[in-house]
This record gives structure tokens, C-alpha cells and sequence, in this order.
């Protein structure tokens, strides 16, 4: 039994296995109509119970169908409708769920929630986001880059903006899966050094780049998210938007980044702050295989987790 809380916490061959995997399971597929369950149902007999603390459309969609597919069930769970929300404590809550269902998914604020309830289940718990980092997302982003390009590894990552919880997986998986990585944006956004280090040790070259264009020229890859996530104030909504500008994808910033570069971007979006829509529905993008991919990755994630 495996608990997916992290891409730095899971060893390199668990994680180039399961995208294997999700590779296989979305050819498998064969564009076969969405309800229609896999030819093997691993899952069957299964129920999963997915928490949102915070809004989803992705990987609640995603998790909910990706179970049906391999033969199982979910509930799907409200923190704020829970016990949880009035009090009772999540280790408390971790143990009862434990006693029900098969796996827990779980997107919270606070990293140390995931982590009781990882603690005190006797499931596994798999990481749905929380303010600290979106491990799930970035399987399907490695997943849907090598999709398109072939190996992830020795390419070159730029990420500009908001040092936040999905460029924080990003750095882990630069570690994981050995690709080169670049910051871009102010430097009050940085990333934590502690995710900057965890792909320094692994070997990778993490640079940290103030200018844009310095930064994204030879890129293979450019990424940005939201300036403002779902646990920053709504008062640095202003400010933010100030500082970010600089860092917004639009056509001039990408013509830097090499020809046949690809731009993604984990969605929901802020057309036209971020990134502009010329951008997004460019010839580079390919947000909508990563929104697709998270079904796939995932799928590969709980059989990892349940050794099914
Ligand atoms: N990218 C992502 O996690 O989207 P949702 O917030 O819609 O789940
Ligand atoms: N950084 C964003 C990601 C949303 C999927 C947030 O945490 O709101």
C-alpha cells in the first residue's frame, strides 16, 4: 500500500512506472466513448472517497471518472459538509474513513492535514492539492510533454510567475525526472528554497532569472498558473496583478522559446493576465491534452497506490 503525498517523496522508478502505465491505459483506450469502462476494471469492488476542501473541476471530474473507468465507486465529499469542517479531529477522521473506503484523495489548505490523515489512515492517501504543492498535476504534465515531445529529461523547464504550489511539484519533478528548470518572476514569488534545493541535490540546474526573455529564450517547455491561487488573500489580488505583469506568456514572450517549444498551463486560467489567449489556443498549447492527461496520470497513480 502506497501513498502518493509528493513527487519528492516518491522514489524515480514508482514515478517513470506510472506514467508508463498511463501512457498504456490512454492507448488502451482507443478514443472509446468516456463512460465505457476499461477492458480490465482493477478497481472493481473499490470505493474511493474524494475530499474538496477547496473548489475542483479537474481533478474532482477527472478522479470521479478515472475510478468509474477501472471498475470502482466514489463518494465524493465536501470538507465543509463533513465533521471535519465542525471539530472532529482528522486523525479522528482518517481512522473512520479508513474503516469504509479503499483510498482517500484529499485537496486541503495546510500540507499537515494531508499529512495526518496520510499518518493515521490505514489506506493510502493521495495529495489533491494543497497550498504547498499539486503532485497529481504534474504527472499529467510530464505525462502530456513526452506525449508530444518524447523524454521530459535534460529538457528545459521555464516557469514564469508565481512561485507557487504547482511550480513547487515542478521542481520536485525536475529532480525526479531530470530536467533542467528556470524561475521567472519577482523575486517576493520566488519558489521555497527547499524545493529549489531538493532538484540542486538531484543534479538538476535550477536557475532563478528576473528577466522574461532571458529566461524563456531556448525554452522547451513554458509554464504559468494563476497570479493569485485559491489560499492567497483576495486583498493581493492587486498587487500581485502589478507585479506579475512583466511575467505574462503572450506571442512576443514566446517567440524566445525554441520553435517547436510547448506551452502549458494546469487551468483554470485568467485569460489575458497570465497568459494571453493567443497563447493558450496557439500553435505551442496543449492545455487541454494536460486536462485530459490528468485522468490518464491518475488512473496510473491509484493503481500505483493500490498495487493493482
Ligand atoms: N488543475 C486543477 O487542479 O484544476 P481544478 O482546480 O479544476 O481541479
Ligand atoms: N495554484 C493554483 C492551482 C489550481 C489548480 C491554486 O492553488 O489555486
Amino acid at each position: 500500500m502506497n501513498s502518493f503525498l509528493d513527487i519528492h517523496k516518491t522514489d524515480p522508478a514508482a514515478l517513470r512506472s506510472m506514467i508508463d502505465t498511463a501512457h498504456a491505459m490512454k492507448i488502451a483506450r482507443n478514443g472509446r466513448p468516456k463512460g465505457m469502462p476499461d477492458d480490465d476494471q482493477p478497481l472493481a469492488g473499490r470505493m474511493v472517497a474524494l475530499i474538496f476542501e477547496k473548489p475542483s473541476t479537474r481533478t474532482r471530474v477527472s478522479f470521479d471518472l478515472g475510478v468509474r473507468q477501472m471498475g470502482g465507486q466514489t463518494m465524493v465529499l465536501s470538507g465543509k459538509e463533513m465533521q471535519l469542517g465542525h471539530g472532529e479531529t482528522i486523525a479522528d477522521t482518517a481512522r473512520v474513513l479508513s474503516r469504509y473506503v479503499d483510498l482517500i484523495m484529499i485537496r486541503t489548505f495546510e500540507e499537515a492535514t494531508l499529512l495526518e490523515m496520510a499518518e493515521y489512515a490505514s489506506v493510502p492517501v493521495i495529495n489533491g492539492l494543497t497550498n504547498r504543492t499539486h503532485p497529481c498535476q504534474i504527472m499529467a504534465d510530464v505525462m502530456t510533454y513526452e506525449e508530444h515531445r518524447g523524454p521530459i529529461a535534460g529538457r528545459k523547464v521555464v516557469w514564469c510567475g508565481d512561485g507557487n504550489n504547482v511550480c513547487a511539484s515542478f521542481l520536485h519533478a525536475a529532480g525526479q525526472f531530470g530536467f533542467d528548470f528556470t524561475f521567472t518572476g519577482p523575486e517576493t514569488l520566488d519558489p521555497e528554497p527547499g524545493f529549489v534545493g531538493f532538484a540542486r541535490e538531484k543534479g538538476r540546474s535550477v536557475r532563478i532569472e528576473r528577466d522574461p526573455v532571458a529566461a524563456v529564450t531556448g525554452a522547451d517547455l513554458v509554464v504559468t498558473d494563476t497570479w493569485v491561487s485559491m489560499h492567497d488573500p483576495e486583498s493581493a489580488k492587486e498587487r500581485r496583478h502589478n507585479q506579475l505583469r512583466p511575467y505574462q506568456v503572450n506571442e512576443a514572450l514566446m517567440a524566445h522559446a525554441k520553435p517547436d517549444a510547448l506551452f502549458m498551463h494546469c487551468l483554470p486560467a485568467h485569460r489575458n493576465d497570465e497568459a494571453t489567449s493567443a497563447v493558450m489556443d496557439g500553435p505551442h498549447s496543449v492545455i487541454f491534452d494536460e486536462a485530459e492527461n490528468r485522468l490518464h496520470a491518475q488512473k496510473a497513480v491509484m493503481r500505483w497506490c493500490l498495487g493493482v
